[in-house]
């Protein structure tokens, strides 16, 4: 067959116009839908088609698909329909006058379509030797009627950057399923080691996740982001990890600890830190700070350490605030809980001793939330996170 130069098509500036045109709006996208609508108008422009189609290849289904502006739902062919099939089994480009006088033509879309389809360009596309779907145009318009040998160079040149912008986008959703994959393998495994020494520390119910709770309220009202708010969450939940460490006779003992049964206790802050010290995420590094800090005190006097203000970690000062809190109002193997007043009053009397104020500021202005939690009403029972009896 033979074709015409076509005086009215695209020079090869007037293309590389069009190229830079699309290409931030097409590096900005992420969804591989929006992408191919993007490179269908892109491709339209450039041959001067009626209507273009980026068609995939659905391995699982064994089917191509694409997607068309304004439609809901995807379309889908099989893959050996028409030109696309053919250009998919070949790796050929197909550059037909007219649809109808070819065999390989599948009538069966323009009937669903009421359409006429009659200049028709098809173009594998290839990315690192693989095809992973077809460029089709069909219909040309302007002057011309049938695409020209030009157009094809033109749609084998979008087909490739189509073919390597929608690997890349796919391979960046690939990477997001897999971190968010890990991220909740990552968590479970946060979850069973707060479990682990939940089940070391023999303390009334759930003490850890009361904690964990408490610490993620206070960090609202100190103003940290949703982001940060879970952190303390999940890291708090490893604060006495190193309690896995301590003797069942120190740990369970029923009544006051000797001088030297309090600092083998003590001992706890500094074995967690260093169970969690080499880690590289922002999680477990906060895990360690908690777990090593979180029972040092605002004026300098607390272990192991005695770091003062706000050399101690912010997540190790809020944790703190809801680890004594919970252990004054909650019985312990040593102890009976204490009364409210008691607890308030025990709170509000180490602002700025054991406390940072504003974080005991936070838990005063919002005290019946914070307290209302511990009630035989209130949320913790209902979460199971206490025993029902009070
Ligand atoms: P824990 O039970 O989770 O208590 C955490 C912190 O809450 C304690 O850190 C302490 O600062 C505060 N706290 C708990 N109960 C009271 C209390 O009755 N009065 C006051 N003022 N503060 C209280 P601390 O003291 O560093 O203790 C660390 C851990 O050592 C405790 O964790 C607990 O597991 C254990 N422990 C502390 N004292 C005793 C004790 O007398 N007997 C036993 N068996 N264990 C103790
Ligand atoms: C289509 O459904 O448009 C593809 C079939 C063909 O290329 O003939
Ligand atoms: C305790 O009463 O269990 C320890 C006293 C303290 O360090 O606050
Ligand atoms: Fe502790
Ligand atoms: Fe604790």
């Amino acid at each position: 067959m033979a074709y015409e130069v076509n005086d009215t098509d695209l020079g090869d500036s007037q293309v590389a116009a069009l190229l830079f045109e699309y290409m931030p709006k097409i590096a900005a996208e992420y969804h591989t839908d929006s992408l191919l609508l993007l490179m269908a108008d892109l491709g339209r422009r450039i041959v001067q088609a009626d209507r273009c189609s980026l068609w995939l290849i659905d391995e699982e289904r064994k089917e191509l698909w694409t997607k068309v502006a304004h439609g809901v739902d995807e379309l889908r062919i099989p893959l050996t329909a028409g030109f696309v099939g053919y250009s998919l089994k070949t790796g050929q480009p197909v550059l037909v006058e007219d649809a109808y006088q070819d065999s390989r033509f599948d009538r069966r879309s323009d009937i669903k379509n009421g359409y006429h389809t009659t200049s028709v360009m098809t173009m594998p596309m290839e990315s690192e030797g693989r095809v992973m779907g077809v460029f089709q145009a069909i219909n040309k318009i302007g002057d011309n009627v049938f695409f020209s040998q030009k157009d094809l160079e033109h749609l084998k040149l979008i087909s490739v950057y189509s073919a390597k912008t929608i690997e890349s986008a796919i391979r960046a959703q690939e990477l997001e399923r897999k971190a968010k994959e890990l991220e909740s393998a990552h968590m479970e495994l946060i979850r069973i080691l707060g479990e682990v020494s939940e089940f070391r520390s023999q303390e009334v119910g759930d003490h850890i996740h009361r904690v964990s709770e408490m610490a993620k309220k206070i960090a609202r009202y100190y103003g940290l982001s949703g982001k940060q708010q879970d952190l303390i969450y999940y890291a708090s939940l490893l604060h006495d990890l190193g309690k896995v460490g301590i003797p069942d006779m120190v740990l369970k003992k029923e009544g006051r600890l000797t001088e030297s049964e309090y600092v083998q206790m003590k001992s706890h802050a500094v074995i967690g830190r260093t169970l969690l010290r080499d880690s590289k995420t922002d999680l477990l590094r906060m895990a360690a700070d908690i777990a090593g800090a979180h029972h040092e005190r605002w004026d300098g006097s607390g272990y192991p350490d005695r770091l003062e203000g706000e050399n101690i970690p912010l997540a190790a000062r809020i944790c703190s605030v809801a680890d004594v809190f919970d252990a004054l109002v909650c019985p312990r193997c040593y102890k009976i809980a204490w009364s409210e007043e008691c607890v308030k009053e025990e709170m509000k009397k180490n602002s700025g001793t054991y406390f940072q104020p504003e974080l005991i500021n936070i838990l005063m202005d919002h005290w019946e939330e914070f307290y209302s939690c511990y009630r035989p009403d209130g949320d913790f029972v209902k979460k199971g996170l206490l025993p029902r009896v009070k």
